[in-house]
């Protein structure tokens, strides 16, 4: 019996309780509606990533057959406006995390900032979005990349996608920020905040060159958090401007990006260290809260 109209059983990871270990159940997901489309998922990265904290169907009784789910589920049901087709040939297993993390931080890079060739680059956190980042950084030929993480164990990495420089806040008695204008005679041209401490912004646009600098904010910071941004940092002409997933126009520009990759013009292997059945979504989530991993490929 084919499946259209029908509702669809199938497995899905699902988030009762906020901070709990996410439950592998059978779910039913409803057919779509007018202007949606049920998808199979086959290989899921984005979801792996700090927004994962906020995914909760607690609300929700648990006899409810569902239709708005993220990608821990062998079926969705999504808008149509939000589905974009790529190459039939794409390597699903890779460019799947072009769908978030890799366009996210290679656009702050090519669209938000607009790093220009030549010039020098302070990024802060280096985790799948901030690698995406130097990625971008050195596409747009970025003569300096400077990769800022208090876990050095993420310098190699850095470093193997283009980083030219990796420090730790934690090897200076002085503001990284102070470390960062020697070492750049006056300040980086471009800073990028992707850890997502709503403190780092601070940093990183007392890092970035007092008359010109621009600084991106990457990382989710919380709604409810106020910034605390001394006024004197805007007193001669730095620039502090918002990034969402790498301002690209994705329906049209996400499509692109996967060609891109499967013309080579850019590497996804060293951002993705594990691939994990998605009954093993849990130990995924620890993975990445462990710092261990950079990007997690999920198979339903
Ligand atoms: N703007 C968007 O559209 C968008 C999209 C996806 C993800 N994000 C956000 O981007 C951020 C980065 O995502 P990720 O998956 O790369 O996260 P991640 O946790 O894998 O990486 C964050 C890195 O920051 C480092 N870090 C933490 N505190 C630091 C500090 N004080 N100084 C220097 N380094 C520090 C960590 O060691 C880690 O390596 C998250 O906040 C995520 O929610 C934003």
């Amino acid at each position: 019996m084919g499946t259209k109209g029908n509702v669809i059983k199938c497995k899905a990871a699902v988030l009762w309780t906020p901070g709990a270990p996410m439950d592998i159940e059978e779910i039913e997901v409803a057919p779509p509606r007018a202007k949606e489309v049920r998808i199979k998922v086959t290989k899921s990265s984005s979801y792996v990533c700090h927004n994962v904290e906020n995914v909760t169907l607690a609300s929700l009784p648990r006899t409810t057959c569902v239709r708005k789910l993220g990608t821990f589920s062998e079926y969705i049901v999504i808008k149509e406006i939000s589905v974009a087709k790529i190459d039939e040939d794409a390597r699903l297993e890779k460019a799947c995390i072009i769908g978030c993390g890799f366009a996210t931080g290679f656009g702050a890079a090519i669209n938000s900032a607009k790093v220009t060739s030549g010039s020098t680059c302070a990024v802060f956190g280096l985790g799948g979005v901030g690698l995406s980042v130097i990625i971008g950084c050195k596409t747009a030929g970025a003569a300096r990349i400077i990769a800022v993480d208090t876990n050095k164990d993420k310098f190699a990495k850095a470093k193997t996608v283009g980083a030219t420089e990796c420090i730790s806040p934690r090897d200076f008695d002085k503001p990284i920020q102070e470390v960062l204008f020697d070492m750049t005679n006056g300040g980086t041209d471009f800073s990028f905040e992707v850890t997502g401490n709503p403190e780092i912004v601070a940093t990183a646009l007392a890092s970035c060159n007092q008359d010109h600098g621009v600084c991106i904010i990457v990382g989710a910071i919380a709604s409810w958090v106020q910034l605390n941004i001394n006024s004197q940092l805007f007193f001669s002409g730095r620039s502090l401007k918002g990034s969402v997933l790498g301002g690209w126009k994705t329906k049209d520009e996400i499509p692109k990006l996967v060609s891109d990759y499967t013309a080579k013009k850019f590497n996804l292997d060293p951002l993705i260290t594990h691939t994990l059945a998605l009954d093993k979504v849990n130990e995924a989530v620890q993975l990445m809260k462990n710092g261990q991993c950079i990007r997690c490929i999920l198979l339903p």
